[in-house]
């Protein structure tokens, strides 16, 4: 049975993400600060769907419990997972100037090098296997953020930094892909004392709904999952200059790094094939 780990599991999409992909199957690993809603979501999945639930509580702003979790992925605990899902996630919402240093560095912690660090703790061993998937939650504000947020020149880094990885990843059967939402009807909005679209809201997409159109991306190969048509059409637009950009970089072909990827691709591949020749044994 695969499993999966989400961080941010235990509300909002962490939580939605952790009910479809045990619909699915998957054994879950829980992580969050909160072990009483990380105990609350794992027990309503055992009951709903009959997988493994594992809770993790961990504070990703410290560099000891990330490294916890960085050992879970990479397996010196625990056996391998298959999916790793960056979605925990925070956001200041005072203008950078007048933000306090802490909320600045926690968004710097938990936005950026929690998904660095975990991302690279999970790769290795999923390119091991020849399987496994990276989602990160970036976010529309990566694209365009509101004037002095902080925040969105995170998500701008997820969105980057997802777009290199993937672009490493062909041949090797590993995935990964950023998603890009507007705003999400979750609880975050009415904590942070912010008023919340109502449903149906064009502008507003269901946890639900970012889930089912990122497990379908997947599936279609995408490195980019955005949801809501409107936040698609701009996204589509913006995107354009890089696609392009991408296309002429392979066109070119010669590159050391598409070298280097090709190169890898094939060595996986040939480890995989039983009796290969350069295998002993
Ligand atoms: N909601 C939106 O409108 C929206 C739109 C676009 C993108 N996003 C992105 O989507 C993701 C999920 O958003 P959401 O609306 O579901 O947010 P949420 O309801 O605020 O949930 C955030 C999750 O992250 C966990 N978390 C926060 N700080 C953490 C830390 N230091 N260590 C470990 N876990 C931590 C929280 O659990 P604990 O508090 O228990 O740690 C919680 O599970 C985020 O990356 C967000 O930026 C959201």
């Amino acid at each position: 049975m695969s499993t999966a780990l989400v961080t941010g599991g235990n509300t909002g999409l962490g939580a939605a993400f952790a009910r479809r992909l045990a619909a699915e199957g998957y054994n879950l690993v829980l992580v969050a600060r909160n072990r009483e809603r990380l105990e609350a979501v794992a027990a309503s999945i055992r009951a709903g769907h009959g997988v493994e639930v594992e809770v993790l509580p961990a504070d990703l702003e410290v560099p000891a419990e990330r490294v916890m979790v960085e050992r879970r992925l990479a397996g010196t605990i625990g056996g391998p997972v298959d999916v790793l899902v960056n979605n925990a996630g925070v956001q200041n919402y005072e203008v950078f100037d007048k933000a306090s240093p802490a909320a600045l560095k926690a968004e710097v912690d938990v936005n950026i090098t929690a998904v660095l660090q975990l991302t690279r703790a999970a790769l290795p061993g999923m390119l091991d296997r020849g399987r496994g998937t990276v989602v990160n939650v970036a976010s529309f504000a990566g694209y365009l953020g509101a004037p002095g947020s902080s925040y969105s020149a995170s998500k701008a880094w997820v969105l980057s930094f997802t777009d290199s990885v993937a672009a490493s990843l062909p041949g090797t059967g590993v995935q990964a892909l950023a998603i890009c939402a507007g705003p999400i009807r979750t609880d975050r909005h009415a904590r942070a004392g912010r008023s919340v679209g109502a449903p149906g809201s064009p502008l507003w997409s269901e946890p639900a709904d970012v889930v089912d159109r990122c497990l379908n991306d997947l599936r279609k190969g995408r490195s980019l999952s955005v949801s809501g048509w409107i936040h698609r059409t701009v996204v589509n637009v913006l995107e354009l200059p890089r696609r392009s950009l991408r296309t002429v970089a392979r066109l070119a072909g010669s590159g050391r790094e598409q070298q280097a990827v090709r190169a890898r691709a094939a060595k996986q591949s040939e480890a995989r094939t039983p009796n290969s020749p350069s295998r002993p044994g």
